[in-house]
């Protein structure tokens, strides 16, 4: 099975109010990892992308908070592209696909739920090391 196939869609609860949305994660049934750190990233510049690399351990899922921006992901075999532009769902990332997230709109904000502590080593930032790690999975 292509471990793209892995890749999914999380949809959140939308407490639909009058005075405003309301939307939540939580660990359990909703996410499948213990979340461990989560991180943001804005203030990105027009025409900038972020990532480009791969996790060896960590699984991630990613919202758009704010505004919006393409996640371009793939296995080394079969490549997807999601644009996230709302912020009642996510997609889940397992570890070991190659990312790549593009055409961040103006005030975009990503928020980023991981299930590992920050590691450096658990990068893998060549595309060629990726696929080699990858073909030994
Ligand atoms: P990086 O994950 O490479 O950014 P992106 O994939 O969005 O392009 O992280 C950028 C820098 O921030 C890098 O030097 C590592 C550091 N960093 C932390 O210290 N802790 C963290 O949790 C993350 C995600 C990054």
């Amino acid at each position: 099975m292509p471990r793209t196939n892995l890749i999914r869609i999380i949809n959140f609860p939308k407490i639909e109010d009058y005075r405003g949305n309301l939307s939540f994660v939580q660990e359990g049934s909703q996410i499948p990892f213990e979340i461990k750190r989560v991180y943001w990233i804005y203030d990105v510049p027009g025409g900038e992308f972020r990532g480009s690399h791969a996790f060896r351990k960590t699984e991630e899922l990613i919202i758009a908070l704010s505004g919006s921006f393409d996640i371009v992901l793939t296995d080394g075999t079969y490549e997807h592209r999601f644009t996230l532009n709302r912020s009642y769902y996510g997609i889940y990332i397992p570890e070991m696909i190659w990312r790549k997230i593009e055409n961040f709109s103006t005030n975009s904000l990503a928020l980023i739920v991981a299930s590992t502590d920050y590691s450096a080593s658990d990068y893998i930032r060549n595309y060629d090391e990726f696929l080699m790690t990858a073909k030994k999975k």
